[in-house]
């Protein structure tokens, strides 16, 4: 499978995951520029994205405690999203999302 991904230059990058991975790891690991500091404990909203419009209802909701976070970050848009929130499935394969703004 494949998460699409646009960078914050605007270039668009293919990554290969595999279900039951964590976006933000994908994210990272590829080096696409997330900071993901607190290491997915959705305690620091450094692993920010956005999803594809036509993705982001095809995604389970975000719980309370990423809303939380969501709330307190910066340049958030309806389908802002934390990446270390979302587990990758089957389901999933061609997810399209951009990385938020860098804010610190
Ligand atoms: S990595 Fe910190 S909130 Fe996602």
């Amino acid at each position: 499978m494949i998460v699409s991904v646009i960078d914050r230059e605007g270039k668009s990058h293919e990554l290969p995951a595999k279900p039951g991975q964590v976006l933000m790891r994908v994210l990272r690991d590829a080096d696409m520029g997330l900071k993901a500091e607190c290491d997915g404990c959705c305690a620091c909203a450094t692993c920010h994205i956005y999803v594809d419009n036509d993705w982001y209802g095809k995604l389970d909701a975000p719980a309370d405690e990423e809303q939380d976070m969501l709330d307190e970050a910066f340049d958030v848009q309806e389908n802002s999203r934390l990446s270390c929130q979302i587990t990758l499935t089957e389901e999933t394969d061609g997810l399209k999302v951009v990385i938020a703004p860098d804010w610190d």
